[in-house]
């Protein structure tokens, strides 16, 4: 272990999961619980809930829970022990001198060296660039507009014409080839090492800590390829950072303006839209407009005014839409990009464009109309289906009569026989989408028919696990007759005995403890639902506290039974397949048979029932 047990369990107790949340999430107490917006998927109603008793959160939508460590390790991407020295620092508790495993040791120098390299290579470029020899790198940047300023608030640099001074100088420092090479500076071969990066303008790359993380690079000039960018290591995951996302997530301006390209987010904070942040090299992800959703609910694509630029326009609009953003499209014409647009008309004119900016069903309506000549009746007719299908899938009421009034005045298009038109097609959809819908449920009902077989046995141990943890008062009782080997090996036996362990101890349980004792992550959230889970029994409707209990208890010995079943049966199946004598293996059946004997009288009483 890299913390000791004691010391995880005192962070947990003094970081209220509840409170920890409610930094990121926004929260609403409702019955024992809170309740908010889940931040893992994407969503209208709050059905992310984290619970102060267990210490756990749970989201019934998506599926993903677990304990406060589970939370910072999904949510802000920190690795275990980064999450336990947050809370730490957050609750003001000294850790002790770590002890680390050999293979944890290495990981965190692994990554503090790649974090070292990247920091002091940035510093290396910076310094060229104010360096006599970096004067070509300077003027570059000044002479695209640039100030001292600028150049500062972005830590801006160059690399030398030396195709390894970089290497040296970091060699110097220590490092070995191999952390240079995972570093993604360097590329060594049986020739020697390279600078990856050379006689070029440099552009740090930081995360949301703002440490350097990456590099991208330009050619001064019209060399191939324009830009260069770092490798992916564990630090640098392209598709999860932003450019400028570090200066803008503070800006004041509303939304975010998302550029193409490093030099558009630059000129824009520079012109005082310090809110423009660009995607790393690579198409725009979903990961990315999930990252901007945490702090923004709406942003402006400012793409580059090409069939290139439209297309990605087209796409980003689409994966804002998969997480819930409003996106608007700002037109840049007639120049490529907001940093030519800067540079030519200036601010104030830009703020006019943000200001006129189109929704992106209007935007998505005025490149589908590029298509057609709209002056010849049969291209606009092709228009109007095309448009009425866009219109259509626009779900809320309200919302998609107001589009269809706005289309039918920009297009001069017959308000009436376009409603007409929309409403036919949303029909159409709807047919189909059912049609499709009961494809896939008969699809689906055929496949949980088979795993129910299958999982029976497994569905029965859980909710007898969510038993436990929802009703302490039965806890000795099932404990007296269920035993952690009646439990299927895996998941569910691993919790009955961490059950039983802690009952045992501390004559109560966990929930948060427990999760946090499944080093793998990816099954917090299944030990979560476990764990959070209601547990429904018939009459839990009924008034009188006598009769509902004595349903509970009926619906809990039910379950203790069929678990206590399974188990007795599996275990008989085991024995036969052991080599030992004869003699033992009876013995063993004889044992199993009493057990089985004894359910007869088992019961699971609770209050006085
Ligand atoms: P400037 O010419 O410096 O104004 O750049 P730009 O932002 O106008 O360039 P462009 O629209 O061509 O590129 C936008 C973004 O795409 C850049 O910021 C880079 O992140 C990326 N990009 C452009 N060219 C290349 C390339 O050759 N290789 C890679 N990997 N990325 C590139
Ligand atoms: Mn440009």
């Amino acid at each position: 272990m890299y913390y000791p047990e004691d010391v995880i369990e005192e962070v947990r107790n003094s970081s209220d999961i509840v409170e920890v949340i409610g930094e990121y999430v926004q929260l609403k107490k409702k019955g024992n619980s809170y309740f908010g917006l889940c931040p893992f998927h994407n969503e209208k109603t709050g059905s992310f809930s984290v619970s102060s008793d267990k210490q756990m959160f749970y989201c019934f939508g998506c599926g993903k829970g677990g304990s406060v460590f589970t939370f910072l390790m999904e949510h802000e991407n920190y690795t275990y022990p980064e999450a336990i020295e947050h809370l730490a620092e957050r609750a003001g508790i000294v850790l002790p001198k770590q002890e680390m495993t050999i293979e944890q040791k290495q990981e965190q120098d692994y990554r503090a060296a790649l974090r070292e390299m990247n920091r002091t290579a940035a510093n290396y470029f910076y310094k060229l660039l104010k360096h006599e020899h970096g004067k070509r790198g300077y003027d570059y940047l000044r002479n695209r507009g640039l100030t001292d300023d600028t150049i500062i608030k972005f830590g801006l640099g160059y690399s030398d014409i030396y195709k390894d001074d970089l290497y040296h100088y970091l060699k110097k420092k220590g490092y070995t080839d191999y952390q240079l090479r995972e570093s993604g500076l360097v590329e060594i071969n049986d020739k020697g090492a390279y600078d990856k990066f050379w006689n070029r303008v440099m552009f740090p790359i930081v995360d949301m800590n703002g440490k350097v993380i990456g590099f991208g690079g330009r050619v001064m000039g019209d060399g191939e390829p324009k830009y260069l960018n770092s490798k992916e290591t564990v630090l640098f995951e392209k598709k999860k950072n932003l450019y400028g996302l570090y200066q803008a997530r503070r800006s004041k301006r509303s939304g975010f303006i998302l550029c193409e390209g490093y030099m558009d987010v630059i000129s824009m904070h520079q012109a005082g839209f310090d809110n423009a942040v660009a995607s790393l090299g690579t198409a725009y992800t979903e990961e990315q407009a999930r990252l901007i959703k945490r702090y923004r609910d709406h942003v402006y694509l400012a793409y580059d005014n090409d069939g290139a630029g439209i297309k990605a326009a087209l796409r980003a609009i689409d994966i804002c839409r998969n997480v819930g953003l409003s996106a608007r499209v700002i037109s840049m014409k007639p120049y490529k990009d907001p940093d030519e647009f800067i540079k030519n008309l200036g601010k104030e004119e830009y703020e006019k464009r943000i200001d006129k900016s189109v929704s992106a069903v209007m935007f998505e309506l005025q490149v589908l109309s590029d298509k057609y000549n709209l002056s010849d009746p049969e291209g606009k007719t092709q228009f109007i289906n095309e448009a009425a299908v866009k219109l259509s899938l626009i779900a809320d009421k309200l919302e998609r009569e107001t589009y269809v009034e706005a289309a039918a005045r920009e297009y001069s298009i017959n308000e009436r026989a376009l409603k007409d038109k929309v409403n036919k097609t949303g029909a159409a959809n709807m047919v189909r989408k059912q049609y499709k819908e009961i494809e896939e449920s008969d699809k689906k009902l055929h496949q949980r028919e088979k795993e129910k077989e299958k999982d029976g046995g497994l569905l029965q141990e859980k909710l007898l696990l969510t038993w436990i943890a929802n009703e302490p008062s039965c806890r000795e009782q099932v404990f007296k007759w269920v035993s952690p080997e009646d439990f299927s090996e895996g998941l569910t036996r691993k919790i009955a005995v961490l059950f039983d362990k802690q009952i045992k101890d501390k004559g109560d349980i966990n929930p948060a403890e427990i999760v946090d004792s499944f080093k793998d992550v990816s099954v917090h959230s299944e030990v979560s639902a476990i764990l959070n889970a209601e547990v429904y029994f018939d009459g839990e409707q009924e008034n009188d506290a006598g009769i509902r209990n004595q349903m509970k208890s009926k619906a809990i010995t039910e379950t203790v039974l069929r678990v206590k079943e399974a188990g007795i049966d599996r275990r008989m199946k085991e024995i036969m397949d052991m080599s030992c004598s004869k003699e033992e293996q009876n013995t063993m059946f004889l044992k199993l048979m009493d057990e089985q004997a004894l359910l007869k009288k088992l019961y699971i009483t609770f209050g006085n029932g």
